[in-house]
């Protein structure tokens, strides 16, 4: 038995050190190896020599090995016809296809494209921007200037080479570049990833999606922001889903709100996802500071316009009822696979 798998991995070392370069050389091979003659066969003829309780043993081995010599002899075969019918042969297209699995579309992706349709549905259209940004689009121009507090809330990375350049906080700024080209009435949304100093957690991380709109023109009014917001509540969510607005601060908008859905969990009665409240926030918005207007060029006299922003984990998270923000940057395809488009 020991005599047997020595001899084996002889051969398996032998079999390495074999050069084939030429069909003659595979053929010779083949008749060494497996032919009737063969090494195989005389070693399968070894069998006998095995005592009884061995055998079962030995058989795997032998197996083992002559799948070993068969695939890898199959192997060189195939390099050889593959090598000959580059220069002589067609392809053959009877062959079957290579398989390749389908991967699935990124939940982040799913609900980023959902929200885009529907805003290019009310005539919006998509502006993208830099991810590093300077001091005067992430802030300064976003009536956030320098030692302003609500900095603070948007603490970021800094690029070493110069102080002015930071990882942007918010999509906000590409609003910002959109307004500076001057060119009136704006309709636009700006998709996009964002980056803040965070601690890493169920529901923070240091980057994140989001969806920012601005409509700037003449007569714009908070009623007109609302009934997009509506327009995009329904259509995102459903009918049945209720909204509310709250009062609250932005230093770039006044006045400024956040917007609540109604718990898409519970439906209002009150849950764990909605703290027995209810209600979710999904997005902070307002009308355009006059002092954003200004520093941007425009005549705030004459044009008003409302903005709004949302983070795509956030509405992910209640769409699909995921707990934990930091699955979608851990590329577990057992978590990915689980996502339709169809939402
Ligand atoms: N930029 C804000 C943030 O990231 C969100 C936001 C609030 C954007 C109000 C807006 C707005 O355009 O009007 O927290």
């Amino acid at each position: 038995m020991d005599q047997l798998m020595a001899q084996i991995e002889q051969y398996k070392k032998e079999i390495k050190d074999e050069v084939i370069s030429s069909k003659d050389e595979l053929e010779a091979f083949r008749i060494k190896y497996l032919g009737v003659k063969g090494v195989l066969k005389s070693i399968m003829g070894e069998m006998k020599n095995v005592p009884a309780d061995k055998k079962k043993e030995a058989g795997l081995m032998l197996n083992e090995f002559k799948q070993m010599v068969e695939s890898y002899y199959q192997e060189l075969a195939l390099n050889f016809e593959n090598a000959g019918s580059e220069s002589t042969d067609k392809p053959d297209v009877t062959l079957p296809g290579q398989p390749f699995t389908i991967g699935t579309r990124h939940p982040i992706s799913i609900v980023h494209n959902k929200i885009v349709s529907i805003f290019q549905r009310l005539g919006f259209s998509v502006a993208e921007g830099p991810e590093i940004e300077d001091d005067w689009h992430n802030f300064t121009a976003l009536n956030l200037p320098e030692n302003h507090p609500a900095r603070d809330m948007q603490d970021t990375f800094y690029i070493s080479q110069n102080p002015d350049w930071l990882l942007r906080t918010h999509t906000s700024s590409v609003q910002i570049r959109e307004m500076e080209k001057g060119e009136l009435p704006l309709r636009i949304i700006c998709p996009g990833r964002v980056y803040r100093n965070e601690t890493i957690s169920a529901r923070a991380h240091c980057f994140f999606n989001q969806v920012e709109g601005l409509y700037i023109a003449e007569n714009v009014s908070f009623a007109d922001l609302k009934q997009t917001l509506y327009f995009f509540v329904k259509e995102m969510f459903g009918a049945d889903v209720k909204v509310r607005f709250r009062p609250s601060y932005f230093p770039f908008t006044e006045p400024s709100a956040e917007m609540d859905i109604s718990c898409l969990i519970c439906g209002g009665e009150g849950c764990s996802v909605c703290k027995k409240t209810g209600w979710v926030e999904i997005l902070g918005c307002g009308m355009v500071h006059p002092k954003v207007l200004d520093n941007c060029g425009i005549d705030s006299n004459k044009y008003t316009g409302f903005a709004f922003g949302m983070g795509i984990e956030r509405i992910t998270m209640l769409t699909y009822q995921v707990k934990d923000l930091r699955l979608f940057s851990e590329n577990d395809v057992r978590f990915l696979r689980q996502f339709t488009a169809a939402l």
